[in-house]
């Protein structure tokens, strides 16, 4: 446990990247296997990772991201692809939990009722899910990343209709974040400050 203490308190953002740090795909996989385990809503797995580590196509995701050195140099930059609409997928996605026993028929349409009530017909709504899912899934890269001693650094500096082109996104998908992963190179900047706890909990009151 005091792992997950460790790894939150020492990730911090890194521009700098060993460019000569090759990931191979079984490690690229191992992280993804991580991030898999990621909770989403109704268990709807509304995103994807494509593994940007070829050296044509980090090129190609250089230009952009706003020519980020990091996406360039970085072993992998991982775009995280959020999809709209995901919880359109559930009848296949929980019933392997159905066909275990771990739920029943009732619970089972039950499970699908309901995220079809919540998500039907409210377009912000599922894309606020894309977008939440895909942050918890990059948060969870980030964590990962820093349990295996790499560096991550997260980016929004990008032109989302270029990233979606240049990794084939389908029309109800839409990249999240972009997560540059590897070994880190000299010159990072140290942890930044944060505001006081107090700031950012404030307690209910009965
Ligand atoms: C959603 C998100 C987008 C970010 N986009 C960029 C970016 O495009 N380029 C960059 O250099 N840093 C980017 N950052 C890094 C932030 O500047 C950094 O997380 C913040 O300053 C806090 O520093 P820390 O991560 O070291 O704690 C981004 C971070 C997040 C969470």
């Amino acid at each position: 446990m005091n792992d997950v203490f460790s790894a939150i308190n020492h990730r911090t953002s890194a521009n700098n990247f060993d460019p000569a740090h090759v990931m191979s795909v079984d490690e690229i996989t191992e992280l993804a296997q991580f991030t898999n385990q990621t909770p989403t809503s109704f268990n709807q797995q509304n995103w994807r990772l494509v593994a940007v580590h070829t050296p044509g196509a980090k090129l190609r995701l250089k230009a952009a991201a706003s020519n980020q050195p990091k996406v360039g140099d970085a072993a992998v930059t991982f775009v995280v692809v959020g999809k709209i609409g995901g919880y359109k997928d559930l009848p296949v996605l929980i019933k392997p939990m159905l066909d275990s026993g771990q739920i029943d028929q009732a619970a089972y349409d039950g499970w699908i009722k309901m995220a079809n009530g919540l998500y039907e017909g409210k377009d912000q709504f599922q894309r606020d899910e894309a977008v939440r899912s895909g942050a918890l899934a990059a948060m969870t890269i980030m964590l990962a990343a820093q349990g295996k001693g790499l560096a991550s650094g997260a980016m929004i500096g990008f032109d989302p209709v270029a990233v979606s082109a240049e990794c084939k996104l389908a029309s109800n998908e839409i990249p999240v974040m972009l997560l540059a992963v590897g070994r880190p190179a000299p010159g990072n900047w140290p942890r930044k400050v944060r505001r006081d706890v107090g700031a950012i909990v404030s307690f209910s009151a009965d």
